[in-house]
């Protein structure tokens, strides 16, 4: 037998993947991580500020690097701004809705090289697609070839639908606005039933919450379980660990594209709170 297929036999593949992605976690540990997160009038809350409570508890142990990217620097509410939800009649106004509103750092002219970008969702994207403002959609077309990494959270993923870097990719999003969503983008798998998918660089969560979850599975992917595991005892959060877990797909009843999908979630996940009827 050959030395080298004495090693090879002594390296299997798996082994050979785990040392791969040993090394990469270990380099990761180590480089300053550039961290860019898009907002706009009427981004939802928690699909920011779930992934980045992890982010910003990392960011004790690994060194991490944030830009509050937008239109323009300064504030960005979340409140909605007044926009009929149809597209025609009226525009409702949203100035009865809470306003937390967080600070961008920078523009789309003036942000920083990043290496993951994280894109969330909220109403305001059916305003921005309303006014045919596409200035999102071009800084993630501009900015993607050096992307590590491109993250949406919920209808953030109609983002990057639009910016055309889903096309031949599988990703998901909010079932609860589904149908709204996956009718931008070309030749793209939207999974049904998934808490988050991963395709390469790209990873897109479902709903809101679903955004921890994949923030999770990512950071642990890119920085190992070790601390990622301490920040989740030290957050008190139990992420779902299983990309197909999904119980929100039965109840919002998106199951177009195979119906064995919602079938198969109903026999194994009760949804917690089913849908009143
Ligand atoms: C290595 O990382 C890939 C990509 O996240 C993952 O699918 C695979 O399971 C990992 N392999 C091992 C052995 O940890
Ligand atoms: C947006 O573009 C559509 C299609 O070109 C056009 O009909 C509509 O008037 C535009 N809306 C605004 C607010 O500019
Ligand atoms: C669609 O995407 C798949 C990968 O999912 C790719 O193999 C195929 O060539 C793409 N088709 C077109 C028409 O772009
Ligand atoms: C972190 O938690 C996950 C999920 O419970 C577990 O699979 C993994 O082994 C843990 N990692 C460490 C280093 O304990």
């Amino acid at each position: 037998m050959s030395r080298l297929s004495l090693l090879a036999g002594l390296l299997s593949l798996t082994h050979i993947i785990h040392a791969i992605n040993i090394t990469e976690q270990a380099i990761n540990q180590k480089r300053t991580l550039s961290l860019g997160v898009i907002v706009f009038p009427g981004w939802e809350p928690l699909d920011v500020f779930g992934p980045m409570e992890i982010f910003f508890s990392l960011s004790y142990p690994y060194k991490i690097r944030l830009s509050v990217i937008s239109k323009t620097a300064g504030p960005v509410s979340s409140t909605v701004p007044p926009f009929s939800i149809t597209g025609v009649g009226p525009p409702i106004d949203y100035g009865y809705l809470l306003n937390p509103t967080i600070m961008a750092s920078h523009s789309f002219e003036d942000a920083p090289p990043l290496d993951v970008l994280l894109v969330p969702g909220g109403f305001g994207n059916v305003v921005l697609e309303q006014r045919n403002d596409t200035s999102i959609e071009g800084f993630i077309r501009r900015r993607f070839d050096q992307l590590d990494y491109l993250l949406s959270v919920c209808t953030g993923a109609m983002s990057l639908a639009k910016a055309g870097v889903l096309n031949g990719r599988r990703a998901t999003t909010n079932k609860g606005a589904w149908g709204s969503v996956v009718r931008h983008g070309e030749n793209i798998t939207w999974v049904p039933t998934a808490r988050w998918v991963e395709d390469g660089k790209v990873w897109s969560s479902s709903g809101v919450a679903a955004g921890m979850d994949m923030a999770y599975a990512f950071l642990s992917h890119f920085y190992g379980t070790d601390r990622v595991n301490n920040t989740m005892n030290g957050i008190e959060y139990a992420p779902h660990t299983d990309p197909n877990w999904d119980p929100f797909s039965v109840v919002h009843k998106v199951c177009f594209s195979s119906p064995f999908d919602c079938m198969k979630t109903e026999k194994e996940i009760t949804p917690r709170f089913p849908a009143q009827t």
